[in-house]
């Protein structure tokens, strides 16, 4: 019966399941992946080892190999990357052996990572337990690390053989976690129309359980953009709105105050800034640039910084986010379900978009 919940459907080389009881399909996920003599590793972190391992042991090989990484972002690094490495050479892991990334979007993303390069690419499985990776780190294949504190630097865009999302785990998740992932959420339904956008902003993020159309919803429509350009050439930048500005101040965020945002968090203060861009530009209505942006204030915490971070948000957001044409390009929207991508944005709109973030601050 539980079974029966469980949506799949392909993305490119993937398998995605989704829904309530999809790690069930664990063991026939890995019989189809046709490789003799196969052997499986198991990447975690403390809390997905503590919390979300016990759910899934009667679905996984006994006595698999397990790597535990310290929770959070400063795990995402090269010296994780080449422990982990070492840890597959000392076990003797092969060419054909199968990693699987049981975690949040940091486990996902290093797993991926690591996955992708050792011994030139071997198979693997995520199996997301936040709801930032359920809804969208887990799937499309873009696999990264920082860099100091520069996000996502290094990486690469590589598969996994299949992906389970089962809203189970997320029911040990701290409710920041939730929040983090729902603004993923928020950005799927913008960039897709006003009837996902009012269900969504129905939602109350703090008190719901309810996250399963939410997340089916949010993985399809990502699906379906991954699935038109997996490389990111042309209209899957439409899924970075926010994400410009967002990961400045990230980065900005771990140094200057740490442990740093939240992913969720930090692009959410990027879509009010971008979408505060796309208003300058003549682009998006006022008064519809207002209604979103004041939706995201009130259900995200005010930023951790303030007027005198200006000048060094700036730095970072021109340093580390000029492309190759020396402009800095932003994805925003020009209305609700009307995304826009590589929209070139000058120093002056970044300063005014910076401004605008931070006008209760101010005041
Ligand atoms: N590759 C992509 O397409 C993509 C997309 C979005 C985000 N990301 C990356 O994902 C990362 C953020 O993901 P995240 O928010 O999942 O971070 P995370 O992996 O650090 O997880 C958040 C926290 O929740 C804990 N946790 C996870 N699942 C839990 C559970 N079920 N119960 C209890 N605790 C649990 C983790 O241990 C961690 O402390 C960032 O590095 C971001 O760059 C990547």
């Amino acid at each position: 019966l539980e079974q029966s919940q469980v949506e799949k459907f392909d993305l490119l080389s993937s398998r995605i399941f989704l829904g309530r009881g999809a790690v069930e399909h664990l063991p026939e996920v890995l019989d189809s992946i046709k490789i003799d003599g196969k052997r499986y590793f198991l990447l975690t972190d403390e809390n997905t080892h503590d919390h979300c391992l016990p759910l899934l042991a009667n679905y996984l090989p006994e006595d698999i190999p397990e790597f535990k990484l310290i929770p959070g972002e400063n795990s995402k690094n090269l010296e994780n990357a080449e422990r982990i490495w070492r840890w597959l050479i000392e076990c003797k892991a092969s060419r054909g052996d199968v990693l699987i990334n049981l975690g949040g979007g940091v486990v996902s993303d290093i797993g991926g990572f690591v996955a992708s390069t050792f011994k030139r690419g071997i198979s693997y499985i995520n199996i997301p337990t936040s709801l930032m990776a359920q809804v969208d780190a887990s799937i499309g294949g873009k696999t990264a690390l920082n860099l100091a504190s520069a996000k996502n630097q290094v990486g690469s865009f590589y598969q996994p053989h299949a992906v389970l999302v089962d809203t189970m785990f997320l029911e040990s998740l701290p409710q920041d976690h939730i929040r983090n992932g729902y603004a993923e959420i928020i950005k799927s339904a913008l960039l897709t129309g006003q009837d996902r956008w009012n269900q969504t902003r129905e939602k109350r993020w703090d008190v719901t359980n309810e996250w399963s159309a939410l997340i089916s919803d949010t993985v399809k429509m990502k699906a379906m953009i991954v699935a038109r350009d997996p490389n990111e050439a042309g209209i899957r930048n439409i899924l970075n709105f926010g994400h410009t500005l967002g990961h400045s101040f990230e980065a900005f965020s771990l140094e200057a105050y740490p442990p740093g945002l939240l992913h969720g968090d930090a692009i959410t203060y990027g879509m009010i800034g971008e979408l505060f861009i796309s208003w300058r530009m003549g682009h998006i209505c006022w008064s519809e640039m207002v209604e979103i942006t004041s939706f995201l204030r009130r259900n995200f915490p005010e930023p951790p910084f303030n007027a005198d971070d200006k000048l060094k948000l700036l730095e970072i957001m021109t340093h580390d986010k000029k492309s190759r044409f020396q402009s800095i390009k932003i994805s925003t929207l020009k209305k609700i379900g009307e995304p826009l991508w590589g929209i070139d944005c000058n120093e002056e709109n970044l300063i005014k978009a910076i401004d605008y973030v931070l006008k209760d601050k101010q005041a």
